[in-house]
């Protein structure tokens, strides 16, 4: 793989300034957005009251923890626009996200915070090792979702050429990318996947590829994913992370230099871990629920968001902002078997550990008499598909699953092609409990 190291001097100021420099930003945005907030939305007008707590309550930054909380619920009973801080005229672009239950939570932009979004998903990029001048296919949805537009208005904010696909039709993909030649692809982890497969059935060696470097998110992928699409393609896999409630992708970003977490881009996006149990702010180091507060957001502004995803906080490497470890999972991803709890990207690692098996899963929750129980459907390689060879693959996986998470697991070998193809976001677990 080649070294994509961005130059120093390619960085803006403050991904490299001091913690004090940091800070002082972010103590004076801070201050500024609470504001925003009491003064421009009831919701956190009636919040805060009840909470006795007013902006001017902020002194330090340590002082945010006084705030209440916000929550997906809040966006759901404000649904559209209830908690926007700007006159409707003012709304540049609206985002949604369709979510599993209820209704779609609804964002809001204005110009200043697209190009704020466009800046940060560029940064993004330059830490990814992008440049100005390089091609990236952006294979991320466009529409609603936040994906696709996002990622394009960063490509085209680094000065890169976006070509933009969207998600789906993976055999075009494949054309395009052999035909193009862009060196960079933007995609969730689980569809490169399908991608990969579209490259071996056109009879393409994806190692051949033009592509230097994948920029994965929008869900948990791990490590030992990293290792096996960095294998296939030869080239650097990074994560980016987001959502739609703080702004969309690119709120933090891994360095293609390191590869150690992800730096986030606190001089926008202030984060907090939290107890989920009781709700306090944990020292650094710690895990818990990840809680960002948006510090320069006209649109919307978000105080104490309550993501549900689980990580935990570490000091900067490749740049000064603090780091997140990858997510684990999202606590509502957690499943709970004989109170052992257990998240997908667990399953995710063992299964590619496991010689023999593609890497596509999912996990199907049934009831066992009145125990939750679960099933793993994996396939085999093409290769590896003769009775001898599903039979050691499905002994192993039990095994290991059983090692490291302490639960007896049903495992379904099945032919190629038979586990479920994502087109997106992968639907990692389908819970058939209630079907008898
Ligand atoms: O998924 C934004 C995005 C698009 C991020 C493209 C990265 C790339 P939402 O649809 O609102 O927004 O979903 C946000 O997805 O709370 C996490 O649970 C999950 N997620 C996003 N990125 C990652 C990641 C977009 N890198 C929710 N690793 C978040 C793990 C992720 N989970």
């Amino acid at each position: 793989m080649k070294d994509l190291s961005p130059a120093k001097s390619d960085l803006e100021p403050i991904e490299i300034a001091s913690r004090d420099e940091i800070a002082a930003l972010q103590l004076k945005r801070m201050q500024w957005s609470l504001r925003h907030a009491y003064d421009n939305v009831a919701m956190y007008r009636e919040r805060f009251d009840a909470a006795g707590v007013h902006p001017d309550d902020l002194k330090e930054l340590k002082d945010l923890a006084k705030f209440p909380f916000t929550t997906k619920n809040d966006l759901r009973d404000n649904y559209p626009f209830g908690l926007s801080a700007v006159p409707r005229a003012q709304i540049a672009r609206i985002h949604a996200s369709s979510g599993t239950t209820g209704k779609a939570t609804v964002v809001v932009y204005t110009k200043g915070d697209i190009e704020v979004w466009a800046d940060t998903l560029a940064r993004s990029l330059r830490a990814s090792g992008l440049r100005a001048g390089d091609m990236v296919h952006n294979a991320y949805g466009y529409g609603l979702f936040t994906g696709g537009l996002g990622a394009h208005y960063g490509i085209e904010k680094l000065g890169a050429t976006v070509v933009p696909m969207g998600g789906g039709q993976t055999e075009k993909q494949v054309g395009l990318i052999t035909d193009f030649q862009p060196q960079g692809i933007m995609v969730t982890p689980s569809y490169m996947l399908n991608i990969l497969e579209g490259f071996h059935k056109a009879g393409i060696d994806p190692r051949e590829s033009s592509l230097q470097v994948g920029v994965f998110g929008a869900e948990p992928w791990t490590n030992a994913m990293r290792r096996e699409v960095e294998e296939a393609f030869d080239m650097h896999a990074v994560d980016i992370y987001g959502l739609s409630e703080i702004m969309g992708p690119g709120v933090a970003n891994e360095c293609v230099e390191t590869k150690d977490g992800l730096h986030i881009w606190e001089d926008h996006y202030y984060p907090e871990i939290i107890d989920p149990q009781t709700g306090d702010v944990v020292e650094d180091g710690q895990e818990g629920e990840l809680v960002f507060t948006t510090l320069t957001k006209e649109g919307m502004p978000m105080i104490r968001y309550r993501t549900r995803d689980l990580t935990r906080l570490l000091p900067g490497t490749a740049r000064s902002m603090r780091r997140m470890e990858k997510i684990t999972g999202r606590s509502d991803d957690m499943m709970i078997l004989r109170g052992v709890n257990v998240f997908p990207t667990q399953i995710e690692e063992q299964v590619m550990a496991t010689g023999g098996l593609a890497p596509y899963f999912q996990i199907e929750l049934y009831k066992s008499g009145r125990m939750d129980a679960m099933r793993v459907h994996v396939e085999v390689l093409p290769q590896a598909a003769d009775e001898a060879s599903r039979a050691a693959a499905q002994r192993m996986l039990s095994k290991r699953i059983k090692d490291m998470v302490g639960i007896s697991t049903e495992i379904v070998v099945g032919d190629p092609g038979s586990v479920a193809r994502s087109q997106g976001k992968a639907v990692r677990v389908v819970d058939n409990r209630d079907k008898g």
